[in-house]
């Protein structure tokens, strides 16, 4: 049954943030078709919990995106479908430039010549680089210092231009770091290969890793380890749907960081998750990697002034929780 709201194309809701937003959008009213290669996502997740039009296909195929934007009503696109291994990216550059750069571009034309022109960019704070300063505002210089990152500022560089030309408003989001689950735990993060902390750290607890790798104790920093901004998956559905609505409501192209705008060390993650598992956590300390600032912490005051946005969980303890439900019920 068809809702009074609009329809939103979603790319890469099969995959852990675009599942939550799609869901978010769900419980907000609107209709939802998701097109996901499902090279990472999960069609599992999408036909049990989801319950929306699922197209199976890739955003570099213009025909496939022509028939979509004639047979739907969509009124916008939120682009979540990406490749994010930072390390791959360094190693097979060229797989991450025509998937990043290209399949975007592409998707960019086709709404064009259906003339859709709303659009939600999932950018990341990798985008910075190694910052000069902290905490990171928008305006902070962006250097990125991975193919990874050069790519998602290359998308958004294009819809600066784009936006320019052809009127197409874009709000990006540069997320730091996506962490935790569905508080109902219907979702979560189920990424393979997995190279985020709290899930490797929960796979720990799990029995299914031997140990944690700690890549550094001699940072500047309280304990000597990174800190990083985590910040609650479901914080940021809930800013996708206000960007949506920002943007449908005939707002200006903007660009927010979103984060918790406070940090936490590797080592309170660790401890936090001994305190929600009950588990001794095994723990390996590393030389540090290059290329890993010790502090990467976002101010989100943009978000919050222009969209009204307010973080529920910004506790690490609430993300990690969250996150220990859904893993413990998805690895049984
Ligand atoms: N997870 C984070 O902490 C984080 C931080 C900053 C930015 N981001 C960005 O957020 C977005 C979502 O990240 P995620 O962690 O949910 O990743 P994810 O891998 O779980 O989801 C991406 C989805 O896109 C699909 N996909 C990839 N290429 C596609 C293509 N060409 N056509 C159709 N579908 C395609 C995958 O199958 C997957 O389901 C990405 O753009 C990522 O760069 C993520």
């Amino acid at each position: 049954m068809l809702s009074g709201k609009p329809t939103i194309l979603v790319t890469g809701g099969a995959g852990y943030i675009g599942s939550h937003t799609v869901l978010a959008l769900k419980q907000a009213g609107y209709n939802v078709i998701i097109l996901d290669n499902l090279v990472y996502g999960h069609r599992d997740l999408v036909e049990k919990v989801l319950q929306v039009e699922l197209i199976v296909g890739d955003t570099s195929d213009r025909p496939l995106l022509d028939q979509l934007f004639k047979t739907h009503d969509i009124a916008a696109v939120m682009h979540f479908s990406a490749y994010a291994y930072v390390g791959e990216s360094v190693t097979d550059p060229a797989k991450y430039y025509r998937n990043n750069v290209l399949g975007t571009l592409t998707l960019l034309e086709a709404m064009l010549t259906a003339s859709v022109n709303k659009f939600v960019f999932s950018s990341t704070c990798a985008t910075y680089g190694v910052p000069e300063f902290v905490p990171i505002p928008e305006t902070h210089p962006q250097n990125p210092i991975n193919p990874y990152g050069a790519t998602k500022l290359m998308v958004e560089r294009i819809l600066t231009d784009f936006d320019v030309a052809y009127d197409l408003k874009s709000v990006r989001f540069r997320y730091f770091n996506a962490a935790g689950a569905n508080p109902d735990g219907l979702l979560g993060e189920d990424h393979n290969p997995e190279t985020h902390l709290i899930p490797l750290v929960l796979m720990t607890a799990l029995g299914k890793r031997e140990s944690i790798s700690i890549f550094g104790t001699d940072y500047p920093t309280p304990d000597g380890t990174c800190i990083r901004d985590y910040i609650h998956v479901n914080d940021l559905a809930d800013a996708h749907i206000l960007g949506l609505e920002y943007l449908l409501e005939g707002g200006d192209s903007e660009v927010f960081n979103l984060g918790n705008g406070s940090g936490f060390s590797v080592r309170e993650v660790i401890a936090a998750a001994e305190a929600v598992t009950k588990a001794t956590i095994k723990v390996e300390e590393r030389d540090r990697r290059p290329g890993d600032p010790p502090i990467l912490i976002g101010t989100s005051e943009q978000a919050r002034t222009i969209l009204g946005w307010q973080p529920q969980y910004p506790s690490i303890k609430d993300i990690v929780a969250h996150a220990w439900q859904w893993h413990q019920q998805r690895h049984k």
